[in-house]
């Protein structure tokens, strides 16, 4: 069988730990990546403990030199990357008459700037081997909006209509190009700094469908679906994973 390698980015916590999990127990050998090193190497060594393949590391996604140099990592550790999954991220709650030109300009390089670096480095490899899948992580919030998130929704909005584009730039290479936009995924690092209250949990759970909160085992299902070779003819589509709290 063919060795297929994921990068996966932000996988030091929350989401994309969760899909770096996941992903390597279809058997695929996972280059985890993160800013955070220490955080990036626990998770890679619980996917070894695990019995599957993985490599660590760091690189700011919104620095090309630092992506080049990690992805180069990832090639020479695992092999070529025909799987990438952008999930890192970073949101913040500004009023819009409060936020900075700095706060707008940081969430773009971060959530959309970076997916697009990211992407462009890793596509060569896609290319060569005759196919591969993009997973990029968006928002409920682009489809919805969200106040005090203009910068965050748009960066996410951005993400989405990326994701088409790449849809059909690269489907005559078999590569194909979706997003998952999930929310409300507790047990995060983002999440726990956001819903602090008991209380906005709850409300959160009760005025949606579904009535539980999301984990980011949601996430990662829906992503695993994405890149098994069943998804082959799925692409530039917005896969909600949001307990129906946007249909
Ligand atoms: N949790 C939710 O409810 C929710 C809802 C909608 C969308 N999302 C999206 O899902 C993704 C994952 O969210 P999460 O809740 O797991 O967040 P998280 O904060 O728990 O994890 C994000 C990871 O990304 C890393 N990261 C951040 N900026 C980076 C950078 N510049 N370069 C490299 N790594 C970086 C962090 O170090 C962290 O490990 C994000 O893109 C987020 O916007 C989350």
């Amino acid at each position: 069988m063919k060795k297929r390698v994921a990068l996966v980015t932000g996988a030091a916590a929350g989401i994309g730990r969760q899909i770096g999990l996941r992903l390597s127990r279809d058997g695929i050998a996972i280059g985890v990546l993160d800013r955070e090193l220490d955080g990036a190497a626990r998770v890679a060594d619980e996917i070894v403990a695990a019995g599957g393949d993985a490599v660590a590391v760091a690189a700011d996604i919104s620095q090309r030199h630092q992506v080049d140099a990690a992805v180069a990592e990832v090639r020479r550790a695992l092999g070529p990357v025909t799987i990438v999954v952008n999930n890192a991220g970073i949101s913040a709650q500004v009023p819009f008459q409060d936020l900075t030109d700095e706060q707008w300009d940081t969430m773009m390089a971060v959530n959309l700037k970076g997916t697009f670096i990211v992407t462009q480095v890793v596509l060569p490899d896609m290319i060569a081997a005759g196919g591969g899948r993009i997973v990029n992580i968006s928002s409920s919030s682009a489809q919805s909006g969200a106040a005090t998130m203009a910068h965050y929704s748009a960066s996410k909005g951005g993400v989405i209509a990326l994701t088409k584009t790449l849809a059909q730039e690269f489907g005559r290479y078999s590569i194909t190009a979706n997003n998952i936009a999930p929310r409300f995924v507790m047990n995060t690092v983002m999440s726990e700094k956001q819903f602090t209250e008991d209380a906005t949990r709850d409300a959160i759970i009760k005025a949606g469908p579904i009535r539980r909160q999301g984990e980011p085992e949601d996430i990662a299902g829906a992503c695993a679906w994405l890149v098994s070779d069943e998804a082959g003819y799925v692409t530039g589509q917005t896969i909600g994973v949001n307990g129906g709290r946007y249909i």
